[in-house]
C-alpha cells in the first residue's frame, strides 16, 4: 500500500512537472526541455544568443524556451525578427517584479501614454538642439578623459552617484539575476539590490525635477525638462488623460532613457578601442581618412561624418561584431497570436535574437571575422545594410541610436587623431561578459601620440 501511494505521488509529481515543462499548445514553437525554477537558463549558458542561434540548426529560427518560470518564444533570424518587431502585437514589454513605477516609463510601458513619450523623446533626441548639446558635452568629456583638460569642473556628486546607480542596477553577471527579474524564488542568491538602487536613483531625478521647474520660462526652453513643460501645456488641450499622468510616465521615461542609454554607449566605446587596438592596419586606414578630411589644424566635427565612409564602416562593423545587447530588451506578444504557423499566447515573452542577425554566416559570410570592407561598395562608399540589428528594429527601435552614433563617432576620431593605443598588460579576449549587454573584460589601454 505504501509504495503504491509513494509510486501515485511520484507520478503525479513527475506528471505536473511534465504539464509544466511541455509547451501546453502542440501549434507552439519546438524546443528543448527545461527545468522547473530555472526553465532554459542553464542551457542558455552566459552566451544565449550564440545558444540560440546554435539550437536554429535542430528547431528552427523559432524556439519555445522558459526564462525562469516565464513562457518566451526566441526568434534568431534577422527578416523574421523585422517582420515581427514591424507589428504592433509583438511591441509589448514584460512586468518585472522590482518595476516599481508600474510600467510608466519609455523602456517598460507599452500602452498609448508609452507611444506619446517616445515620440516626444524621439524627436528630442534627433533635434539640432540636441544634436549640438551632445557634440558640446562630447568634446568636453574627451578634452577632461584624454587631454587631462580638466578646469571646468565635472558632473556634481549626485549625478556621478546616479550613473553609478544606473551601472550597478543594469549590469546581470549571471542568469540567475535575470530570473530573479521576474520571480522571488532565487532572491536569496542574489546580491544586487535593484529595488534600492531604482527608488535612490528616482528620488535623485524627482528632486533635480522639482528645482529645476523653479526657474522654468514657458516657450524658452533650455533643455528636456522644459521642453516636457511647454508640451504638456499643449497635450492639456488634446488630451486630458495624457496630462494626468504625463509626469510621472515623464520622470520613468528620464530613468529609462538613462539607464538604456548610459551603459549601452560607454560600452561600445570600449569595443571600438579593443577593435583598434587588435587591429593598427585598420586603425591606421581609419587614421588616413580622419588626416584627409580633417587635417591636423581643427578636430572632427559631426558635419565631417557623411564625408568619411571608412570611418563609417568601422563602426558599424564594431557594432555587429560587438553585438553589445545579444537579446535585445523583452518584447511581449499582446495578445494571442498567430506567426509562421506557431501559436504565440498572450503574454509571452518574445526576444528578438540580434546576435543571430549579426553573426548570421548566410548574410555576413564570414561573421567572426573583424572585415569594416562589408559596409562598403566597390567603390569606397559606405553602404547601411539593413541586416545589421545592433539597435533592434521596428516599433520599439532604440530612439537613441543617432546620439549613439554622434558619440561614437565623435569620440573615436577626436581620439585616433591625436593618439595610437597599445595594450599595457594582457590583450581582452573578443568574448564579451554574460549579461544583458556584452562588454569586454577589463583592459588597460597605453596612449601615444601620434605627432
Ligand atoms: C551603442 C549604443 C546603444 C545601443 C547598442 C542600443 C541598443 C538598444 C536596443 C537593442 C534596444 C531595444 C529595442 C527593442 O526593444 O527592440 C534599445 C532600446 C532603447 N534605447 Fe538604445 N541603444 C544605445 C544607446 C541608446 C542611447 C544613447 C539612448 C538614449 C539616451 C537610448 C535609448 C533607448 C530607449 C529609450 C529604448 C527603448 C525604446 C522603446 O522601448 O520603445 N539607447 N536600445
Amino acid at each position: 500500500m505504501g509504495y503504491l501511494l509513494a509510486f501515485t505521488v511520484v507520478l503525479g509529481a513527475l506528471l505536473f512537472i511534465y504539464s509544466r515543462l511541455k509547451p501546453t499548445n502542440s501549434r507552439q514553437p519546438p524546443g528543448p526541455w527545461g527545468l522547473p525554477v530555472l526553465g532554459h537558463m542553464h542551457l542558455l549558458g552566459a552566451k544565449p544568443g550564440k545558444t540560440l542561434l546554435k539550437w536554429r540548426k535542430k528547431y528552427g529560427p523559432i524556439v519555445s524556451v522558459r526564462i525562469g518560470k516565464m513562457p518566451a518564444v526566441a526568434i534568431s533570424d534577422v527578416y523574421l525578427i523585422q517582420e515581427a518587431f514591424g507589428q504592433r502585437v509583438f511591441s509589448g514589454r514584460p512586468t518585472y517584479k522590482i518595476d516599481e513605477f508600474g510600467k510608466k516609463g519609455i523602456v517598460r510601458g507599452d500602452d498609448i501614454e508609452t507611444t506619446e513619450q517616445r515620440k516626444f523623446f524621439h524627436s528630442a533626441f534627433n533635434s539640432k538642439e540636441s544634436r549640438d548639446s551632445a557634440e558640446g558635452r562630447i568634446r568636453e568629456e574627451v578634452d577632461a578623459l584624454i587631454f587631462m583638460k580638466n578646469d571646468k569642473p565635472r558632473d556634481d556628486p549626485q549625478t556621478l552617484e546616479f550613473l553609478q546607480n544606473l551601472s550597478r542596477t543594469i549590469r546581470v553577471p549571471n542568469f540567475i539575476e535575470v530570473i530573479a527579474m521576474f520571480t522571488n524564488f532565487v532572491d536569496f542568491l542574489v546580491k544586487n539590490d535593484r529595488k534600492k538602487n531604482i527608488q535612490d536613483a528616482m528620488s535623485i531625478i524627482k528632486k533635480k525635477f522639482k528645482e529645476h521647474k523653479l526657474t522654468w520660462v514657458p516657450g524658452q526652453p533650455r533643455d528636456l525638462t522644459d521642453a516636457f513643460w511647454d508640451k504638456q501645456d499643449s497635450m492639456a488641450k488634446e488630451s486630458p488623460k495624457f496630462r494626468a499622468n504625463a509626469e510621472e510616465h515623464f520622470l520613468g521615461s528620464i530613468y529609462d532613457a538613462s539607464i538604456a542609454g548610459y551603459d549601452t554607449t560607454s560600452i561600445t566605446k570600449e569595443w571600438i578601442f579593443v577593435y583598434l587596438t587588435k587591429f593598427p592596419e585598420v586603425r591606421r586606414k581609419f587614421q588616413e581618412e580622419i588626416d584627409a578630411k580633417v587635417g591636423l589644424d581643427r578636430t572632427p566635427s559631426l558635419s565631417d561624418e557623411p564625408n568619411m565612409p571608412y570611418v563609417q564602416a568601422v563602426l558599424n562593423e564594431v557594432l555587429r561584431i560587438s553585438s553589445i545587447g545579444p537579446l535585445s530588451v523583452f518584447h511581449r506578444a499582446m495578445e494571442d497570436v498567430e506567426f509562421k504557423g506557431y501559436f504565440i499566447p498572450k503574454d509571452t515573452i518574445v526576444i528578438g535574437n540580434l546576435y543571430a542577425a549579426n553573426w548570421d554566416k548566410d548574410i555576413w559570410g564570414d561573421p567572426h571575422v573583424f572585415r569594416p570592407e562589408r559596409f562598403l561598395d566597390s567603390q569606397g562608399n559606405f553602404v547601411q545594410r539593413d541586416e545589421l540589428l545592433a539597435f533592434s528594429t521596428g516599433k520599439r527601435l532604440c530612439i537613441g541610436e543617432r546620439l549613439a552614433r554622434n558619440n561614437m563617432f565623435l569620440f573615436s576620431t577626436i581620439i585616433f587623431q591625436e593618439f595610437n593605443t597599445e595594450f599595457a598588460g594582457t590583450e581582452p579576449s573578443f568574448e564579451g561578459s554574460f549579461g544583458l549587454f556584452s562588454r569586454p573584460y577589463s583592459f588597460s589601454l597605453k596612449f601615444i601620440k601620434r605627432h
